[in-house]
């Protein structure tokens, strides 16, 4: 495993923090790459912030409020992630667009969940708008930040069945299971050194024996 530190990692939440949750679960592991370092939410009642204290992770309130555009945000916003001697930074439910400037600064720094299979269903409302297209397969995916939304290197994908009398929150709950599967693998992955981008595709390397089917049981 790991011999280096492990990397300091900031997670951006606006919300519930489900898969912030999970990451600091795996960040609990004693060879774990990376660090939970800091989390950080834009609104000061997301849910997930009591978790985060619970787990002994220092937290941050930052309100866009305060500031009068958003590269101002944006630049205060890096300014604490550099003071914290953050390395890595996870969006974890982050509903706030980013501006170029920040997510150049993080190329290739900054992953995200996205609950679809990208490039399908970028946007809101992926569960929903799945079911309407009736797709037989659904997911989600980890992937390098870019400056175009939900865009970027997929880093992994994990797939769910749609079946036939499923709800949007019935998918959206199988679908989040995955993501808290594959965004703890990808923030590992990168953390340790694995992952190299070359023309916008990301190359797992060291992989010992391949990395297991994520798709779910059942299919
Ligand atoms: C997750 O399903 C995540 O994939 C999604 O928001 C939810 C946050 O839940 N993110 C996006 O749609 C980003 N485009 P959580 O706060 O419980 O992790």
């Amino acid at each position: 495993m790991s011999e280096a530190a492990p990397k300091r990692t900031a997670i951006l939440i606006s919300g519930r923090g489900s898969n912030m949750a999970a990451l600091v679960k795996a960040a609990e592991a004693q060879d774990f790459p990376a660090e939970i370092s800091l989390v950080l939410s834009n609104r000061e009642d997301a849910a997930g912030l009591d978790f985060a204290k619970e787990h002994g992770v220092p937290t941050l309130v930052l309100s866009h409020k305060g500031y009068s555009d958003r590269l101002a945000f944006d630049a205060a916003l890096d300014a604490y992630l550099k003071a914290e001697g953050i390395e890595i930074v996870c969006l974890a439910g982050f509903m706030r667009l980013l501006t170029p400037w920040l997510v150049e600064r993080w190329r290739n720094r900054m992953i995200n969940v996205h609950p679809s299979l990208l490039p399908s269903f970028k946007g809101l409302h992926t569960h929903e708008r799945a079911l309407e297209a009736g797709v037989r397969f659904h997911g989600c995916t980890v992937h390098f930040v870019r400056a175009e939304m939900d865009e970027g290197p997929i880093i992994l994908q994990a797939a769910v069945p749609v079946e036939a009398d499923d709800t949007p929150d019935v998918l959206a709950a199988r679908v989040l299971a995955q993501e808290h599967v594959i965004y703890p693998k990808g923030l590992e992955l990168l953390a340790a050194g694995r992952l190299k981008v070359a023309d916008e595709r990301v190359e797992i390397t060291g992989a010992k024996g391949g990395l297991p089917a994520l798709v779910s049981p059942g299919v």
